[in-house]
């Protein structure tokens, strides 16, 4: 397994969801929510989405010190008409997990990748990448989690908005199937935000030597 470190940031509503409604823009919560994702970025050598939220975010990907910009999909279906392909910034790999007996849509000036997830992030370390930061979705992070991938959460829980919806994504997707086991994560920031009803968390996975 790759040694890199994979953080992730969500944004949450009361309710725990991360969208309002699949394929619509989550935007940030605040100016101080938009603020912490742009500070969250800068440590990062590979930011990384799935292609959901590429589509729906209309994501650019970009920090002042150009991190690879990393997009995940099965299908391959990347549309060469996206901004991020015409912003300039870093470099870009895409990833496509799955043939369906089709070739991925090769994307000029962008890198495609073929394989699973683990693998695409041993070709990230393989290229010198130590942190990769997943700005989602949820369907991204299920598998992340599922895999015990995620080293690192940081939320912002805005409870002053609840999204609502038993349909409505949350940092592990849509309700569905169950992670294998919980995954234990410790607190290591708590920054309460009175002046927007907002509070900055994040998390360190703890990994016990033994426990599943
Ligand atoms: N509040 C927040 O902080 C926040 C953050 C991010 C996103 N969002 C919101 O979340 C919504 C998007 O959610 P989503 O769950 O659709 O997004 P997503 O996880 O970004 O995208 C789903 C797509 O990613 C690819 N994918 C997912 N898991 C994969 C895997 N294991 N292997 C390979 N490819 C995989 C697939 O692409 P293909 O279809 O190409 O196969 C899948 O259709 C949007 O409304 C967005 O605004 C909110």
């Amino acid at each position: 397994m790759s040694r890199l470190t994979v953080s992730i940031n969500f944004a949450l509503s009361a309710d725990g969801k991360i969208s309002s409604a699949q394929k619509r823009p989550s935007g940030w919560t605040s100016r101080e929510d938009h603020a912490r994702l742009l500070e969250l970025r800068k440590g990062a050598d590979a930011l990384m989405v799935g292609r959901g939220t590429l589509e729906s975010d209309r994501m650019t990907m970009k920090a002042p010190h150009d991190p690879l910009r990393c997009v995940v999909s099965r299908s391959g279906e990347f549309d060469p008409e996206h901004p991020l392909f015409h912003t300039p910034g870093g470099a870009i790999h895409l990833l496509a997990t799955e043939d369906r007996g089709r070739k991925g849509r090769e994307i000029p000036g962008a890198i495609l990748h073929r394989g699973s997830v683990e693998h695409f992030l041993d070709e990230l370390a393989g290229l010198g990448v130590r942190r990769v930061h997943c700005e989602g979705g949820g369907e991204l992070v299920f598998v992340l989690l599922e895999r015990d991938l995620v080293d690192e959460i940081h939320l912002t829980w805005a409870g002053h908005r609840l999204f609502g919806g038993h349909g409505a994504p949350t940092v592990s997707g849509v309700p569905g199937e169950f992670l294998p086991a919980s995954r234990q994560f410790e607190l290591t920031e708590f920054d309460p935000r009175p002046e927007t009803g907002e509070c900055f968390l994040s998390y360190r996975r703890v990994r016990e030597a033994g426990a599943q």
